[in-house]
């Protein structure tokens, strides 16, 4: 992090502005240059805290479970603080922990599986990937110039740094400890990686251009109430984009979601045994006899990300046009349609 990304950020649970202390400084090399950066620290605001580790703001609601033993080191009278913290949003922090831990961990897992170096994200090359995502949003390479994007749910972050390399700020964010891997394959200043929940966003409102939001609503509790969550952060006339799934009428994808009812409830190590013994030599076997290039960590992604969310909800085009209507967006747009799912976007008024 650095001093000057303060300026996006605020409490993700009571909205106010954020203190920074500096415990720890580093360099990282940016744009060619070596820049100072903020390696630990601690944001506060009134009887809140989170951490900054790895130098990635911590932000989410429930910092206090997760990096315990860093706050117990680094803050002091921490025990303290934490009692009173729990005391009065004890509710809030409980009820986020208690739904967020089984989609951390999967996402986490299925990250873990992607090679930077070999791999294609979603079977798109680094080109493909940014075009997908200019024919999404409905913009272009000019358009998005010094524009302040915000990705949801980033996943691995390569997109940010190819949307960032056409001059546009972006700020990817994911709740997943995958935003640690993203961070550190970032070399672009113009790239900023935060841990935060989408249903608790720590930033200012009104102020992105463009909050787009790829394949991540659907992995949450509840879509729409997610969607909600957003609207509030696209500014007056900027736009809000998101790629949904939509249910499909086919045997074999109806068969694979009928299947992952019960084993996305099993332990997350269960699972992996699971799928790695009956679905990935299937699913290989047919990639393979339709002439798919991917290579093994590529499916097992792909595998993954269908079978061990805890949540994958499936939407159609027209439940999707009616949230951005509730929330007073206009010029609604479906933008791509896949096999899979489609993307949508409105402007906000
Ligand atoms: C299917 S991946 C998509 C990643 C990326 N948007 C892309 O298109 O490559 C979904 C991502 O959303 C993240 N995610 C799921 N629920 C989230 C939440 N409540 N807050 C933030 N990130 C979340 C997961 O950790 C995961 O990295």
């Amino acid at each position: 992090m650095q001093i000057d990304h303060l300026q996006f950020y605020c409490c993700p649970i009571t909205q106010e502005n954020l203190e920074l202390t500096i415990l720890k400084k580093s360099t990282k090399i940016l744009d060619g240059i070596e820049v100072e950066i903020i390696e630990e620290g601690i944001l506060t605001s009134g009887i809140c805290f989170y951490p900054i580790i790895k130098s990635i703001p911590r932000l989410i609601v429930e910092a206090v479970y997760d990096y315990r033993n860093f706050l117990l080191t680094h803050l002091k009278n921490f025990e303290q603080k934490e009692k009173v913290l729990l005391y009065t949003y004890g509710n809030i922090i409980k009820q986020a922990a208690r739904k967020n831990k089984r989609t951390k961990e999967s996402f986490e897992l299925e990250w873990k599986f992607f090679d930077y170096e070999k791999d294609k994200t979603w079977d798109a090359s680094p080109q493909k990937m940014l075009d997908r995502f200019l024919l999404e949003t409905d913009e272009s390479n000019t358009s998005i110039q010094n524009k302040l994007i915000l990705d949801v749910g980033c996943g691995n972050g390569l997109l940010d740094v190819l949307i960032a390399n056409k001059k546009a700020t972006v700020i990817g964010f994911d709740f997943s400890l995958s935003i640690e891997k993203a961070f550190e394959q970032n070399t672009n200043s113009k790239v900023i990686f935060v841990q935060a929940d989408v249903q608790h966003p720590p930033f200012k409102k009104n102020i992105f251009d463009i909050v787009h939001a790829s394949g991540i609503l659907i992995h949450t509790n509840n879509t729409e109430h997610s969607f909600n969550c957003l609207t509030p952060l696209v500014k007056s006339d900027g736009k809000l984009s998101c790629w949904l799934y939509h249910p499909r009428k086919n045997f074999i994808h109806n068969c694979f979601n009928f299947i992952r009812k019960f084993t996305s409830k099993l332990p997350l190590k269960l699972q992996i045994v699971f799928h790695a013994v009956f679905l990935f030599p299937i699913s290989f076997i047919i990639k393979k006899l339709k002439g798919n290039q991917q290579n093994w960590r590529e499916m097992m992604v792909d595998i993954l990300d269908w079978m061990t969310p805890e949540f994958r909800w499936e939407h159609t085009h027209e439940e999707a046009k009616s949230w951005f209507i509730k929330n007073n967006f206009s010029s609604i747009k479906i933008t791509t349609q896949e096999l899979f799912g489609f993307n949508i976007i409105g402007i906000k008024h």
